[in-house]
């Protein structure tokens, strides 16, 4: 049997400087580099401190990326190049994208260029180790990351229905939003989120977004906003500060409304479309309340089991799912692959929809 392709990923959307080798759907390595420490001061991700890390740093995650496949980096070479061209930080995407074309140009190899989203949905196909998802089609996806928050329904892979989507802020932002305003630091989804647990849900009254909008899309601004309320003033009754309880209340009762609003539309969207897997992706994926939520939603509405990454590294940004992502497109889109003597047609996308082309 003939061996599935060698694919080497990139992902340097955002803050992490992410290489990847994958054969096939299997994930052979899938090295991170962190910058969150960096940007944590500053409360968010800040763009040129980004591209100058990833500039630093890409070399040797390519290196690290080789060793611990078990490849050598000195003789093994891959069949294909992957990378995120979008959506992203435009000066970080440059960083990946240009090392991706160099790459291409010594070596001689054609380039598949990804779209990030896709690449969180890929997360769901990797397989790691002999562990792996049965995926049926027609797919729905739930993507909630600190860029997106969207349901993507997927009949064929290349093809995506974006079924609905925040108006606003994504569902990690709001997380990250409320973390900030609770002094709690950068990302703020763990946090909130840990400190959810010990708080009561109900005990602030929270206004459930978009319950009636009559569509499938979702909006985060105006609920932060009310918690940013709450925050004024508890404080203005508290001497300026809050307690612990009230922060763990208003991590609990921020988290309830945010969650039961997503789980809201995607019940409607269950009832309406016929779904043989549903997915979820993205870094808000990790977050075991929602996973829970949505697997009984799973259970009553199509009888399933909810498909999740097959570990946390395949839900916050990494290259293993880009190269999957890849892969797929190889498989069933071969179009998409672009030759080495192309290579200056392919730019970074920031701002890229998921059913855009690249070029
Ligand atoms: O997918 P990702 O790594 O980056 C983007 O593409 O945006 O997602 C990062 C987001 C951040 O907003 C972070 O706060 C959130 O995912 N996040 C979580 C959890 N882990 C990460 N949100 C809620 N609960 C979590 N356990
Ligand atoms: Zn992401």
């Amino acid at each position: 049997m003939q061996k599935d392709s060698l694919i080497l990923a990139v992902d340097t959307s955002c803050d992490e400087t992410s290489v990847a080798i994958v054969q096939g759907l299997r994930v052979l390595s899938n090295a991170i580099s962190s910058q969150i420490r960096y940007h944590k001061k500053f409360g968010g991700v800040v763009p040129f401190l980004a591209k100058r890390l990833h500039k630093e740093r890409i070399d040797s995650v390519i290196e690290l990326a080789f060793q611990r496949s078990g490849l050598n980096y000195s003789i093994d070479r891959p069949d294909y190049l992957a990378i995120t061209v979008g959506p992203g930080l435009a000066p970080a995407l440059e960083v990946g994208l240009e090392k991706i074309k160099e790459l291409s140009a010594l070596w001689q190899l054609p380039i598949i260029p990804v779209n990030h989203m896709t690449g969180h949905i890929a997360g769901c196909f990797a397989q790691v180790g002999k562990k792996k998802n049965n995926i049926e089609y027609p797919f729905l996806a739930v993507l909630v990351s600190g860029g997106h928050s969207e349901f993507i329904y997927c009949r064929k892979w290349g093809e995506y229905e974006i079924v609905g989507q925040t108006l606003d802020d994504a569902l990690g932002e709001a997380y990250d939003k409320v973390a900030k305003m609770l002094g709690l630091g950068y990302p703020g989804g763990k946090l909130v989120s840990k400190l959810a647990e010990e708080g009561d849900p109900a005990k602030y009254e929270l206004p459930i977004p978009m319950l009636r909008s009559g569509d499938y899309n979702l909006s985060y601004s105006g609920l932060k906003n009310a918690v940013r309320l709450f925050v004024d003033k508890l404080k203005e009754q508290n001497n300026g500060s809050l307690d612990r309880k009230m922060i763990v209340d208003l991590c609990a009762s921020f988290e309830e409304v945010a969650q039961v609003s997503l789980t809201n539309k995607l019940q409607k969207i269950l009832d309406k479309y016929e779904v043989g897997s549903l997915l979820i992706g993205g870094g808000v994926a990790s977050n075991n309340k929602l996973r829970s939520r949505i697997r009984r939603i799973a259970k009553t509405h199509i009888n399933k089991g909810l498909i999740c990454p097959l570990n946390f590294k395949l839900c916050t940004d990494n290259a293993a799912m880009i190269g999957v992502s890849a892969y797929l497109y190889l498989k069933y889109v071969p179009d998409s692959v672009i030759k080495p003597d192309n290579i200056s047609l392919i730019d970074r996308k920031p701002g890229m929809d998921i059913n855009e082309k690249v070029y």
